[in-house]
């Protein structure tokens, strides 16, 4: 049969039902794992993918919903089936609304779970070879809305930033709000995380967006360059310098100056910077004259620029100056609700560049750059995607394309952390239909005993068997004995 050994994911709290459900599928062929937190069974979706996720609507933690919902950014083509209880039928019909595959009501047939997961993993394997596209099919491509850096000073950066998710739409509400200030801001984030990008974001929404952008890599020059390159210098003040020449803050004058990897700054270096930020005003080396600009001030870092204060490294008063609005950019890691975003846009780009046509993904291609933890963030992304438009050939990006770096998501299964806890012992028939049976009475007398407000002699009544007899169940079932 071609669906067995399908991994299914199955997620409940009440371990009786995930005993169940995971005998049931073992029998029919299938690989179930099984979950009793939900929060740990979301977790293990950051490493590895099912064809199918079995869950119940609620519990404890992350919910049915809460599952659905990670599921839709992080595994889409996974289909989610939800376990609920029998009343809670309008929630399932909202779940399927919200794009969960199917419900199954408690208690349920072993034919009926069956089914379901038999349509679920053929759905996957369906989902799997089909490609994904992500550009309308005919070929029409949105326009990039890219624009360029004002020509002449600084090297020409993209201004479109790219980001969905909660962290970056927060990032956006702060660049606009300040863009409009004259404020310093200190960029914050690790490498390739799109630290210049916000920089020049800012200078392009400011009242300043007509003047120069003048950007100083403080990391890239040596630092006995460092003061002429920003303060400029008169001819014959040092070997080598001859003719007089403007530094970057003249040059910037009305406009922005980003100073990118300020941590990297010597630390005498720091002190003069500090005095020109307190004074307003510097001279160019070996100048007499004073100049006065207005500039605003963005810095950036990837260094732990505290850790580097506290270390000595770099001046407490010249941080405090600089981080009077600080911007941090999340590891793209924490915010993979964006690749799927950046994939489209840097794709668009590459086509472009490249003269390719590229419409389409292969899912375990999307999947894999989903699950990545993509060390070098967004340029990482960005390098990974020109590869692979580089290698195909086609118009669809397949695994073929995929640069061996990135693992490819299903190749692990056998990694997977599902719960210790629970019980691993092979199972009879028997014990199955007898967990089964027992599952069934345990739903039927809570709810007798729920609507006799727990009266063991009405509820017998009801269940029409005797009163000494439920008393056995109850012990025999574990529940909870209710005032007699
Ligand atoms: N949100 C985004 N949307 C689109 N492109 C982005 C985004 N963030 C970064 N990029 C692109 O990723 C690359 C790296 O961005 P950038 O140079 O701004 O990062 P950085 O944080 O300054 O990196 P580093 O610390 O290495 O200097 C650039 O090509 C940039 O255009
Ligand atoms: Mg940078």
């Amino acid at each position: 049969m071609n669906d067995v050994s399908a991994q299914v994911w199955v997620l409940d709290d009440e371990k009786n039902i995930t005993f169940v459900i995971r005998a049931m599928l073992e029998k029919a062929g299938y690989s179930p794992v099984v979950f009793n937190d939900s929060a740990q069974a979301i977790r293990e979706l950051g490493k590895a993918t099912p064809e199918v996720i079995i869950t119940d609507l609620y519990m404890p933690g992350p919910g049915g919903m809460d599952v659905l919902e990670y599921c839709k950014t992080h595994c889409p083509q996974v289909p989610v089936v939800l376990i609920t209880a029998y009343g809670t039928i309008e929630a399932a019909v909202s779940a399927l609304k919200q794009g969960a595959f199917d419900f199954i009501t408690k208690p349920f047939e072993q034919t009926e779970l069956l089914s379901v997961v038999q349509k679920a993993v053929q759905t996957y394997r369906q989902r799997q070879k089909e490609p994904v596209f992500i550009f309308p099919e005919n070929g029409a491509q949105d326009r990039a809305s890219s624009s360029q850096a004002p020509a002449g000073l600084g090297s020409p950066t993209p201004s479109t930033i790219v980001g969905n998710s909660p962290q970056m739409q927060e990032i956006f509400r702060m660049i606009s709000k300040i863009a409009s200030t004259p404020s310093t801001v200190l960029i914050l984030g690790e490498s390739g995380t799109g630290k210049e990008l916000a920089a020049f974001e800012i200078h392009r929404l400011s009242p300043r967006a007509s003047k120069p952008f003048v950007k100083i890599n403080c990391a890239a020059i040596p630092a006995t360059l460092i003061e002429s390159e920003l303060f400029g210098h008169e001819k014959g003040s040092f070997t080598g310098a001859i003719a007089s020449k403007p530094g970057r803050f003249e040059l910037a004058h009305e406009g922005t100056i980003f100073l990118d990897e300020v941590a990297e700054m010597p630390l005498e270096m720091q002190v003069k910077l500090l005095r020109v930020l307190q004074e307003q005003e510097f001279q160019r080396v070996g100048g007499i004259a004073t100049i006065k600009v207005d500039v605003r001030i963005i810095t950036a870092t990837n260094r732990d620029i505290e850790a580097e204060v506290k270390a000595g490294r770099f001046r407490e008063d010249l941080y405090y100056r600089l981080n009077v609005v600080p911007i941090r950019l999340p590891p793209l890691r924490d915010r993979r609700e964006d690749i799927d975003a950046l994939l489209k846009f840097f794709l668009q780009g590459f086509n472009t560049k490249l003269g390719k046509q590229i419409t389409a993904v292969m899912p375990d291609v999307l999947a894999s750059l989903r699950l990545f933890s993509w060390p070098g963030n967004i340029r990482h992304l960005e390098n990974v995607i020109e590869r692979m438009v580089v290698m195909c050939e086609g118009s669809v990006l397949s695994l073929d394309d995929l640069p061996e770096e990135i693992p490819h998501i299903l190749a692990s299964p056998a990694e997977l952390q599902a719960d210790e806890s629970v019980d691993k012992e092979p199972v009879s028939f028997k014990d199955l239909v007898k967990k089964q049976t027992q599952f069934v009475e345990r739903e039927l007398i809570e709810k007798a005993l729920e609507e006799s407000a727990g009266n063991i002699t009405r509820t017998a009544e009801k269940l029409g068997i005797s009163r000494k007899g439920l008393q056995i169940k109850i012990k025999e079932l574990g529940l909870k004995r209710p005032i007699d």
